[in-house]
């Protein structure tokens, strides 16, 4: 069975793109697994296209080349789908063995095939900064998910991520965050934090991955029963 994940939420520029594209490649690359991302985020579609230009940019890089043959595995696909199209393509993949789907959903839940997307999901990850803003979204974005008819045997699973973690930030924010997301039962807390630094976005690539993220790889395996 294929299993469908998304890291979204409402606010942009939480890491969305970032950590799905350190993810899926992680997964593809080191895991071997079988990895499908689909970029959903009309207009932008940045996972789509900085898929292309790495492609172009490989083409041009014997060294990147030998990399990719060190590698051992082709790319995995990227594909640029409409939401309204993406409930049928999940339920066309749902019966692929052992394969992960990343779903990059644009940040507006008022479009069509949304809702249609969200029943089919069985992770939602909620990328997190230290700001009520970003809070508030994020739950708003899980009222609206609950508020989304499922199967009763599939019942959403969602988890709460530390993104652009700063440990000068004050740590009564993290905690009364945590505090308030523990009331919801739906929501689980990771407890690997994504530290804010540039090695997220210099290391972001949707064929190479990256060593750092392999912690909260290992605890999502184990949550997400992915062993
Ligand atoms: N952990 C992090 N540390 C530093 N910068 C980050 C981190 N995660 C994301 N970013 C940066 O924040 C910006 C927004 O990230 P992006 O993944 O495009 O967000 P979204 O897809 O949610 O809009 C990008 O410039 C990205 O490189
Ligand atoms: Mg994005």
């Amino acid at each position: 069975m294929a299993v469908f994940i998304s890291i979204c939420t409402q606010k942009g520029g939480t890491g969305k793109t970032t950590l799905t594209m350190h993810m899926a490649t992680y997964y593809h690359a080191i895991e071997k697994r079988n990895v499908i991302v689909l970029d959903a985020d009309f207009p932008q579609h940045s996972y789509y296209n900085e898929r292309a230009l790495e492609i172009t940019k490989l083409r041009q890089d014997p060294e990147l080349i030998a990399d990719l043959q060190k590698q051992g595995r082709a790319p995995y696909e990227v594909r640029k789908v409409a939401m309204a199209d993406v409930p049928a393509l999940l339920d066309q993949l749902a019966g692929q063995p052992d394969t992960m789907v990343f779903l990059d959903m644009p940040g507006t839940i008022n479009i069509a095939g949304y809702d249609q997307v969200v029943k089919r999901l069985d992770y939602v990850i909620l990328p997190m900064e230290a700001d009520k803003l970003t809070f508030a979204a994020g739950m708003m974005t899980l009222d609206a998910f609950a508020k989304i008819s499922r199967p009763a045997d599939k019942p959403l699973k969602s988890f709460l991520l530390w993104n652009k973690y700063k440990s000068s930030e004050r740590q009564t924010i993290y905690q009364s965050i945590e505090n308030m997301a523990t009331q919801r039962p739906e929501l689980g807390i990771l407890s690997t934090r994504i530290k804010d630094s540039v090695i997220w976005k210099n290391n972001r690539s949707t064929i190479f991955p990256h060593s750092e993220i392999k912690n909260l790889i290992a605890e999502i395996n184990q949550k997400f029963a992915l062993n």
